[in-house]
Formats: C-alpha cells, sequence, structure tokens
C-alpha cells in the first residue's frame, strides 16, 4: 500500500501524474473518487491552508472529512514502544491507527517537532507510525517535510511559467527572519522539489549554521543528479538574487542550535536585512515570489513584495485544494 509521506517517494512520473490531475480538477472541481468514503485529519498543531483545503478537497470529491486533534478534542496519543502509560498519554498509536482505518480510507497527519532533540525529531516517528499501523493510506500534512506544498508550489509555477518543464529556471530558496526559530519542513521541501524539477537552486541562508539537515542536501545532491539540474548554497544575497527566475521565502530555526535556542536568538537578529524587499527582487530577471503562508508582511517579505503582481503565494495556496484533491485520489485508486 502507498503513502503519500514525502514526494522523495513517489516517481517522477507519478509527481508528473498527479500535477496532471490538479490541473484538471482546477478546470472541474467537483469529482467523485472519493464518493462514500472518508478522510480522518489528524491535526498535532495548528492550520487554516491545510484543515480548510483538505476538508474541502474531500467534500468536492464526494467524500466526508473528519478533523481530530489529540490533547484538545481527541484523547492523547503515546508513541513510544514499552512505555508504563501512567502519564497524560491516554491511548497508543498502535490502536489509534488501526481503529481510525478501520472507520475511514484515507489518514492525514500534521505532527511538527517538538523543537528539543533534532535526532529525534528527524526520524519523523509521528508519521511513520501512524504509517506502520494504519492499513489505509497516510498523507504528510506537514511533519519535518511538506510534501503537498511542493505539488501546490510546483503546479504555480508550472502555471506561472506556461509549461510543465521548469528544468533551467533558476530558483532561489532564500532563509529569512522570523522572531521565533521555526520548522525546516517547508525549506526541505523547497530543496526537494525545486532540484526534482531540474532547476538550477540555490539554497541562500545567512551562516553555515542555517543550512539544511544532511538528508534534504543529499535529497537535492540526487535529484540534480537525476534531473539534470543544479544546486549549490550561497551566503551572498546579491549573487543569488541576480538573475533569479524564482526566488521562494521561509524562515527556520538553525539544527545546531535545535533544543537550545537562546544562542540562536542573537544571530538570527543579526540578519533581518534578509528580508525581500523590491531591492532585491530588482536584481532578478523579472522573478516571482512565493511563501508557503503564513507570512509576517514586513518581517519575512515587504508589503510591496506581497502586493506585487510578481507573487504568486495566492495561487500556490489554493493550488493546495487541487493537489490535494489528486493525491486523495490517486491513493483510493490503488485498491
Ligand atoms: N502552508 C500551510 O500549510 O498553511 P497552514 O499552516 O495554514 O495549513
Amino acid at each position: 500500500m502507498k503513502h503519500f509521506l514525502n514526494t522523495q517517494d513517489w516517481s517522477r512520473a507519478d509527481l508528473d501524474a498527479l500535477l496532471a490531475q490538479a490541473a484538471a480538477f482546477k478546470r472541474n472541481k467537483l469529482g467523485d473518487a472519493l464518493k462514500g468514503r472518508s478522510i480522518a485529519l489528524v491535526f498535532f498543531n495548528p492550520s487554516m491552508r491545510t484543515r480548510t483545503s483538505f476538508e474541502l478537497g474531500a467534500f468536492q470529491l464526494g467524500g466526508h472529512a473528519i478533523v481530530l486533534q489529540p490533547g484538545k478534542d481527541a484523547w492523547p496519543i503515546e508513541f513510544d514502544l514499552g512505555t508504563v502509560m501512567d502519564g497524560d498519554t491516554e491511548e497508543h498509536i498502535a490502536e489509534v491507527a488501526r481503529v481510525l482505518a478501520r472507520y475511514v480510507d484515507l489518514i492525514g497527519v500534521r505532527a511538527f517537532p517538538k523543537f528539543v532533540d533534532w535526532s529525534v525529531d528527524r526520524e519523523d516517528r509521528v508519521l511513520k507510525a501512524f504509517a506502520k499501523y494504519s492499513t489505509v493510506p497516510v498523507i504528510n500534512m506537514e511533519t519535518i517535510t511538506h510534501p503537498c506544498q511542493e505539488l501546490a508550489h510546483a503546479l504555480a509555477l508550472q502555471e506561472h511559467f506556461g509549461t510543465s518543464d521548469l528544468r533551467g529556471r533558476k530558483y532561489v530558496l532564500t532563509w529569512t527572519y522570523h522572531p521565533k526559530p521555526l520548522n525546516t519542513a517547508v525549506a526541505n521541501s523547497a530543496l526537494t522539489i525545486a532540484t526534482r524539477m531540474g532547476m538550477d537552486v540555490t539554497l541562500l541562508c545567512p551562516t553555515p549554521e542555517y543550512v539544511l539537515d544532511e538528508r534534504y542536501i543529499g535529497w537535492a545532491n540526487d535529484n540534480v543528479a537525476e534531473s539534470g539540474g543544479s544546486f549549490q548554497v550561497s551566503h551572498d544575497i546579491e549573487s543569488a538574487y541576480r538573475g533569479a527566475d524564482v526566488v521562494y521565502a521561509k524562515s527556520w530555526g538553525a539544527l545546531p542550535y535545535f533544543g537550545n535556542w537562546a544562542p540562536e536568538k542573537p544571530i538570527r537578529d543579526r540578519y533581518k536585512h534578509f528580508i525581500v524587499d523590491e531591492a532585491k527582487m530588482a536584481l532578478t530577471d523579472n522573478g516571482v515570489f512565493s511563501h508557503c503562508l503564513p507570512l509576517r508582511r514586513n518581517v519575512k517579505a515587504t508589503d510591496a513584495v506581497m502586493d506585487s503582481p510578481r507573487c504568486i503565494a495566492i495561487d500556490e495556496a489554493e493550488n493546495r485544494l487541487h493537489v490535494q484533491k489528486a493525491v486523495m485520489a490517486a491513493l483510493m485508486r490503488q485498491e
């Protein structure tokens, strides 16, 4: 049984088919791929876009979505094996996933890192535990990667450039300031999909400490070897932006400080000038800007950049609906 945990697990042909199906759903929004079917959406963290687009997507395909928030409106879940459960958790994932799978046809999971120990968080234990025990397909709704966002981003770029072939486009993933050390998921995912699509990708970040986990750097290098693109890391704003076709912004915490964030704060505070502004965008080749949202205006990107016709963040957000319908339909078809 196939899950949708990471795009890296799916072939390029399968991803192209998902994007084509998403474009078809964008033209004709209603379908019956989930008729009489249901999906449980398990949220350990807040959401606006993901929750809305999955619920609506299931409805538009004839299905039904049930939202569960463990620890809020559902029992807190234990994930460790062998634990004497005399603390706060009320039931074990071994029961939760198997019971849900008797009720529903798909399970979506959002589980951000705990931000205490990256060596633990990088194992994606919550998502993997659902996939281990569930007898129905599991969809990653953002954990340490965000594959649904990747597809929405790729579709928005294909629409913008008027072609499904993104090879040779100069793509910059830039770190931006945020007052808090955020999840690396969208950055990991942006690198993954941009290199998979054969673009010439630059990861722009303030210092080597902000380079992403070696797993995703490895995926980026593997992908360009296959796709014919290129991948480099840069700490130089001007050269990274110059001639870019795409600027994608995201903030994230520096992994060496994971769990001990106090010393990272003064470092990140030195790099507020990484904000995406008109002066930087003027260095690009009439480049397009996007972000996964939510975005703090005038912290990560200026009002002028967000309100520019070159900003496709709203298109990308809309595409979440279409690509997730394609993913749900594809996972249903495998039966
Ligand atoms: N981009 C994204 O996943 O948005 P939400 O956190 O609002 O779901």
